[in-house]
């Protein structure tokens, strides 16, 4: 076991370290990214600063980054398919590879006209997922552009639309909750049919009278760190203590009322208050009483990071409490453990 005050100062080295290899990066679309596949259905307009994905019965399409980055504040703005987009997809999300992989997710539901597209989000760690949160949006995201960022440091995962955070995913790995940090992690994003389960559970199907579905992108923005390139790329730009201000990034007052306001009013649905999976362990543990098995089973639903192959803790973080934690940026101080 490390201590926490050596974990802190580890963590002060490694965020020395990435501060002297840190980035800016402005987007030209034709260096920062490759199409990966859509068969000409993307293109890299305005000389580099204009994408577009579009979609239709044949094919959708997709791009992804060039450079890996590992932790970064990244910008882009989005115009989404407009009019009738029920079972589109667009996800723009940050995705490491392999079965233990990293990802950190923006995905848009269309829906028919009129009716609100979802925003949905997730951040799997070491291949785990299920921490999907939903919202809608307070303006139509199809009649311009709107940015969203991903801010990623050692500390926390934010996501902001228009600046406004909207979802906060902090780093517990004190309490055995795993978080992305080793992996480093490409741009991704696509459009595509997914009216198996996009709109309305997928009672919605894609009306494709109305296609190409089309979505574009402009502005991308990185502040990042760029791991195992030549230091030249690295270093050429090295972070002065403005534009490598994100990698200490947390809400401030003001972000913490706008963050808030958005949980209060827009979100739509949270996996930390599920209580599909509540309501069974509750069942389950007043029935028959297996009070260590069941919280071994919540804790991975909830947490990650504890495996029932695991050896079972002496002492375990009440589940509502690593759930508040997570989910609802409790502080850390003053946690009470249980001994089972
Ligand atoms: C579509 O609109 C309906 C009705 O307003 C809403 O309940 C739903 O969340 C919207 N989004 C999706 C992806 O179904
Ligand atoms: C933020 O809020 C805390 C407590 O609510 C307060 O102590 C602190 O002074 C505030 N900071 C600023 C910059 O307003």
């Amino acid at each position: 076991m490390v201590s926490f005050s050596s974990t802190k100062l580890l963590l002060v080295i490694c965020v020395m370290v990435i501060s002297a290899f840190s980035v800016a990066i402005g987007g030209k679309f034709n260096e920062e990214f490759d199409i990966t596949w859509g068969d000409g259905r993307a293109k890299i307009l305005n000389n580099g600063d204009l994408l577009t994905l579009s979609l239709d019965k044949i094919s959708g399409s997709g791009f992804q980054s060039k450079n890996e980055y590992l932790f970064g504040k990244i910008d882009m703005q989005l115009k989404l398919v407009p009019g009738n987009s029920a079972g589109t997809v667009t996800a723009y999300y940050l995705s490491s590879q392999g079965p233990k992989h990293d990802e950190i997710d923006f995905e848009f539901l269309g829906n028919l006209s009129g009716d609100p597209y979802t925003l949905h989000t997730n951040v799997f760690s070491q291949g785990k997922g299920d921490r999907e949160q939903q919202f809608h949006l307070w303006f139509d995201p199809t009649a311009d552009f709107h940015t969203y960022s991903i801010l990623w440091n050692p500390q926390r995962i934010i996501f902001y639309v228009d600046g406004t955070p909207i979802r906060e995913y902090k780093n517990l790995e004190s309490i055995g909750v795993s978080y992305p940090k080793k992996q480093p992690m490409r741009i991704y994003s696509s459009l595509w049919n997914a009216d198996d389960w996009a709109t309305r559970g997928g009672l919605v199907k894609t009306d494709w009278s109305q296609a190409p579905f089309s979505a574009s992108y402009r502005n991308f923005n990185a502040n990042a760190c760029i791991p195992n390139s030549p230091s030249s790329s690295c270093s050429s730009n090295s972070a002065t203590s403005t534009s490598s201000s994100w990698l200490n990034e947390e809400l401030d007052n003001t972000s913490q009322e706008r963050f808030k306001w958005v949980q209060k009013n827009y979100m739509i649905y949270n996996y930390c208050t599920d209580s599909k999976s509540w309501r069974l362990w509750v069942k389950s543990e007043v029935q028959d009483g297996h009070f260590l098995y069941k919280l071994l089973l919540i804790l991975r639903y909830c947490g990650g990071g504890v495996s029932p192959e695991m050896e079972p803790p002496k002492k375990l973080t009440p589940p509502s409490l690593l759930k508040e934690s997570e989910c609802d940026q409790k502080s850390e101080e003053g946690w009470e453990v249980v001994t089972v």
